[in-house]
């Protein structure tokens, strides 16, 4: 009895929420699609409310007074181990499905529809809108996402049109092995290796941007320069407060989101300087009756037509996109290789056969390496700089591991969770490059993706990759790199994306 009063439940909800599953196994039959039984696909839709979680009060309690916040990447593990692949959980105002199973990301990400949204609730969209400024390619939706997106994908997802930054980059990378000298103690070591590889960072996706270099990697480093750092770090912090925070709390507590929209304002101002001092430069030029041959992604952006508003933006974040990103899989990498000397050794062997004699790789070089290429595959699968993806499908309901999600729900798509799955990934913990080569052992394809799969995965794919091979196979030309003697093992820490918890020193040992 109470199971048939249970189904009807369930229909009657699903019939609200414009699903009825009668319909919906009709249209599947219809459709000639292997559709289930009658009965068994009436069972198995279930909804929102059958799906289990924590209540919100306490997983309220595990994000703000048990430090969850930092810790959400293990919150996913905890999910998975309390609930299983699939479970609700309020984060704030908003209620958000958990998807922590590689199947049940594949079945979200084929139902994602002509412009997938990331997040529709985003703190970063509000304070856009209460600035006047326009979206860049991370916020953006629709029409508008999609017509900068076949934009900058002429220039950026191509590989011909990407390989030909790899000169622009060594240059970057020739500054950071300079720096790296400069800054050894004299035992060789080098504190906070994050930091260093911000500016790394920074001054690469600038130098794509804007083909000249802004100094970051100076000794003494310009102040905006270090502002925009800092306005970066303290932006994810404050992204996850602001958005956990319901909309009525921001009165009470107003400093997190005055505090969110000082760090834009400052990355904004510091974008906008750079691309108009370059263009006003690119102006007098041409005003002398000198020929300008921009090969930088700002020209090809303002040359596109697109309002300036937009070109603001769409710098403004891939310069965001470019720093965090970078640094994190830099130390990460370096972390481990100093942990792991035989696959040190053995990488640097592989970058010497290539070279043959050679300091300086090239972008054509690294198709000859494998190791490198597994070694970067295998850190961002321990450490993904995006250790919690999102989607908002808008345009309809959707089913996923038998689940009705109705159309807006937040999908959290957990994969940090995925990518440490001993299911999937054999003693997942361990920093093992090889696995990656063993062709026996298959993992599903969705199970680490750290750049995303899709029409929305990330647009810098590969140019992030070239400037790591780049600055990787250099580093172990010129070193040998080796743990802190007094160091401790370091964990990650979520502050939005995955960084590193505590400053990882290494040693920088001449070769
Ligand atoms: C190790 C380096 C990087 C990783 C792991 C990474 C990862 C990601 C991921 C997971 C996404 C979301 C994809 C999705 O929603 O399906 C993304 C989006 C994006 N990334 Fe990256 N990223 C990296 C470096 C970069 C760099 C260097 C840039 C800039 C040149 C960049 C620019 C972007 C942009 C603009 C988007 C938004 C794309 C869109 O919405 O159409 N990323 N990235």
């Amino acid at each position: 009895m109470i199971f048939v009063r249970r189904m009807l439940q369930q229909a009657l909800r699903v019939s609200v929420r414009s699903a009825f599953p009668l319909a919906k196994w009709m249209e599947r039959w219809t459709e000639g699609a292997a559709a289930p039984p009658l009965e068994s696909a009436l069972q198995a839709v279930r909804t929102l409310d059958d799906m289990p979680g924590p209540t919100a009060a306490s997983f309220a309690w595990d994000l703000f007074a048990r430090g969850g916040l930092s810790r959400l990447h293990e919150l996913q593990l905890k999910g998975v181990q309390r609930y299983g692949p699939m479970w609700k959980a309020s984060f704030g105002p908003i209620l958000t499905v958990h998807v922590a199973d590689p199947a049940l990301i594949e079945q979200v990400l084929r139902q994602e529809g002509q412009h997938p949204m990331r997040s529709d609730l985003s703190s970063w969209k509000d304070y856009r809108k209460l600035r006047g400024h326009h979206f860049g390619l991370l916020t953006a939706e629709g029409e508008e996402w999609q017509a900068v997106r076949s934009l900058l994908g002429k220039h950026m997802l191509r590989p011909k049109a990407v390989e030909v930054y790899d000169k622009t980059l060594n240059n970057v990378v020739s500054d950071l092995i300079a720096k790296l000298r400069l800054r050894r103690s004299a035992q060789g070591l080098v504190t906070d290796i994050t930091s260093e590889f911000y500016r790394f960072g920074l001054e690469g996706i600038s130098s794509v941007l804007f083909e000249s270099r802004i100094g970051c990697l100076d000794m003494v480093i310009p102040e905006e320069t270090e502002r925009f750092i800092q306005s970066i770090n303290t932006m994810f912090v404050m992204t996850l407060l602001t958005m956990a925070m319901p909309s009525w709390l921001h009165q009470l507590f107003p400093k997190p989101w005055k505090v969110f929209c000082q760090c834009w304002d400052d990355m904004f101002e510091f974008a906008k300087g750079h691309i108009d001092q370059r263009l006003m430069a690119e102006a007098e030029r041409i005003a002398r009756g000198e020929k300008v041959e921009g090969r930088y992604l700002t020209y090809f952006l303002s040359q596109t037509g697109l309002p300036m508003k937009t070109v603001y933006s769409n710098v403004t974040e891939l310069l965001l996109a470019g720093v965090d990103t970078i640094s994190s899989t830099m130390s990460w990498t370096l972390y481990e290789l100093s942990r792991h000397p035989e696959i040190q050794a053995a990488l640097r062997e592989e970058v010497s056969t290539v070279l043959e004699g050679r300091r300086v790789p090239e972008a054509s070089d690294v198709a000859h390496m494998p190791l490198l290429k597994a070694t970067v595959k295998e850190v961002l699968r321990l450490y993904p700089v995006i250790p919690a993806n999102a989607r908002v499908i808008a345009e309809k309901d959707i089913q996923v591991g038998g689940y009705l999600i109705p159309k807006n729900t937040l999908i959290t798509l957990c994969q940090f969770a995925t990518s440490r799955d001993p299911a999937v990934f054999q003693n997942p913990d361990d920093f093992l490059p090889h696995r990656w080569f063993n062709k026996d052992v298959t993992h599903h394809p969705y199970a680490s993706v750290p750049f995303g799969v899709g029409k929305r995965s990330c647009i810098g794919r590969r140019i992030a990759e070239l400037e790591l091979y780049l600055a990787l196979s250099r580093i172990l030309t010129e070193f040998e790199v080796k743990p802190d003697p007094e160091g401790v093992s370091v964990k990650p820490m979520t502050r939005t994306l995955l960084v590193p918890e505590n400053a990882i020193n290494l040693q920088f040992v001449e070769r």
